[in-house]
């Protein structure tokens, strides 16, 4: 081994290794686990037919209090597109809960905890999936793909996401995921945020392994080109494509403000939207960017930038149409909430360092290579009837997911592998 003495690159072959073994058990995953791959074309039957609109049961229990004058009855259909970086865990507890206490069926995948990001979403790709069948919600990460999603889902699913601002998002992004892009590793420096923002082009390259996660990852995850000029008209395109199929954008920078209008639009109750944030990086990890550096991640991520920028419009104008006073009271009854849960689950009543949690089921998973993502002890002493409650809130997606039932063992592998490397 001695040829790897004063290489420089030690860090670069330690990075690899899990990459290349990963990437041969995928292929072969892959081709076994996607026989309908090649379909290309699918008849009208294949897709959830219009009739399987499923009603919610025990639907009395669950007319909510707050509006009076118009009943309307919980939306149970659900698309949620799940974006990386933007608060979406949170999102996620909540809809796991939801679709557990109405016995929903959720379209999930199968051996990790994404439809193979980053290939395009199929239809295929969903646990047990049979042509023709209908789900409730489907809310993993995947690259979007509108007209396989429609085939799981009745009409009258409604479809929602999630944005943040692209420039702590680019920041998030980089962060935690350096070390599996590959274009990152030679970056010198202190700094090496700020030393690919002052040159990106020099360390960029839009064919390279995993180079989507350092440029308009939001445009990537809607299933777009994320290498479009500033001045192309594919990004308006996009833009508008997406306000043509969401229902519902939400805007991770207005979390409590998304969730009422979420709560408002599926006639859902307090109750369902009450959260811990959850997957929150401890703040020594975050780097302040300062105005100049904010400035040149804007420029680098422009479309994104306009994606955020048409959606945070859109979202202000239905919070007018919602009543402005109307939404203050609202966010203030589910902070008290949200409050009151903390001091009846949370022991401390705040989150703390990977390290310090003593309970497995409540550690959430990390980035490659380090422990930066903060979780909750849950307290002792909880009063009996809130125990549930309380356990499923705390509870890391990955471990929801296995509770749900899916098996996780990519996933799984994967974390074990990179544990034994980094
Ligand atoms: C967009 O900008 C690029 C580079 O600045 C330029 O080469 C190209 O012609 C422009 N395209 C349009 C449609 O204006
Ligand atoms: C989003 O919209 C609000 C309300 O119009 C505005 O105050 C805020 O500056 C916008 N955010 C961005 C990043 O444009």
């Amino acid at each position: 081994m001695s040829w790897i003495k004063g290489f420089k690159c030690t860090t670069m072959i330690r990075g690899l290794i899990p990459w290349i073994l990963m990437t041969n058990v995928m292929l072969v995953l892959y081709s076994l686990s996607s026989p309908n791959q090649l379909t290309v074309r699918v008849p009208q039957e294949e897709t959830c037919p219009l009739s399987a609109t499923k009603s919610p049961q025990k639907s009395k229990a669950l007319v909510p209090q707050s509006s009076k004058s118009e009943e309307c009855s919980p939306k149970v259909n659900v698309m949620f597109m799940k974006t990386h970086k933007t608060a979406s865990s949170t999102i996620l507890n909540i809809l796991f809960r939801f679709g557990e206490k109405h016995k929903l069926r959720f379209a999930f995948p199968d051996g990790r905890n994404d439809f193979f990001y980053p290939s395009p979403f199929l239809c295929s790709q969903v646990k047990g999936y049979r042509p023709g069948e209908c789900f409730n919600i489907v809310c993993n990460h995947m690259r979007f793909n509108q007209a396989e999603v429609a085939k799981l889902l009745p009409p009258d699913a409604v479809y929602i996401t999630i944005l943040r601002d692209p420039v702590d998002l680019f920041e998030s992004a980089f962060h935690y995921y350096h070390r599996v892009v590959p274009l990152t590793w030679g970056i010198g420096g202190e700094n090496k945020l700020a030393e690919f923002l002052n040159s990106p082009q020099s360390f960029y390259n839009p064919k390279a392994f995993n180079s989507f996660y350092l440029k308009n990852l939001l445009f990537f995850d809607f299933g777009f080109d994320n290498n479009l000029e500033a001045n192309d008209s594919q990004i308006e395109k996009g833009i508008q494509h997406l306000a043509g199929h969401f229902h519902l954008v939400l805007i991770a920078e207005y979390f409590e403000e998304s969730l009422i209008l979420l709560k408002d639009l599926l006639c859902w109750s307090m109750e369902d939207i009450l959260y811990f944030k959850l997957n929150v990086r401890k703040s020594s990890f975050v780097s302040r960017l300062d105005p100049e550096m904010r400035a040149k991640a804007l420029q680098w991520n422009w479309a994104d930038w306009k994606l955020y920028q048409h959606f945070n419009a859109t979202f202000w104008a239905r919070v007018e149409v919602y009543g402005r006073e109307r939404m203050q009271r609202d966010v203030r009854e589910l902070r008290r909430r949200n409050a009151e849960m903390k001091a009846i689950c949370i022991e401390g009543k705040d989150a703390v360092e990977a390290q310090k949690i003593q309970n497995s089921r409540f550690l959430p998973w990390q980035p490659v290579g380090e422990k930066s993502i903060l979780g909750y002890n849950m307290r002792q002493d909880i009063d009996p009837k809130f125990r549930t409650i309380c356990e499923k809130m705390l509870t890391p997606e990955i471990q929801y997911l296995s509770d749900l039932g899916v098996s996780l063992w990519i996933t799984r592998l994967w974390g074990w592998l990179t544990n034994k490397i980094y």
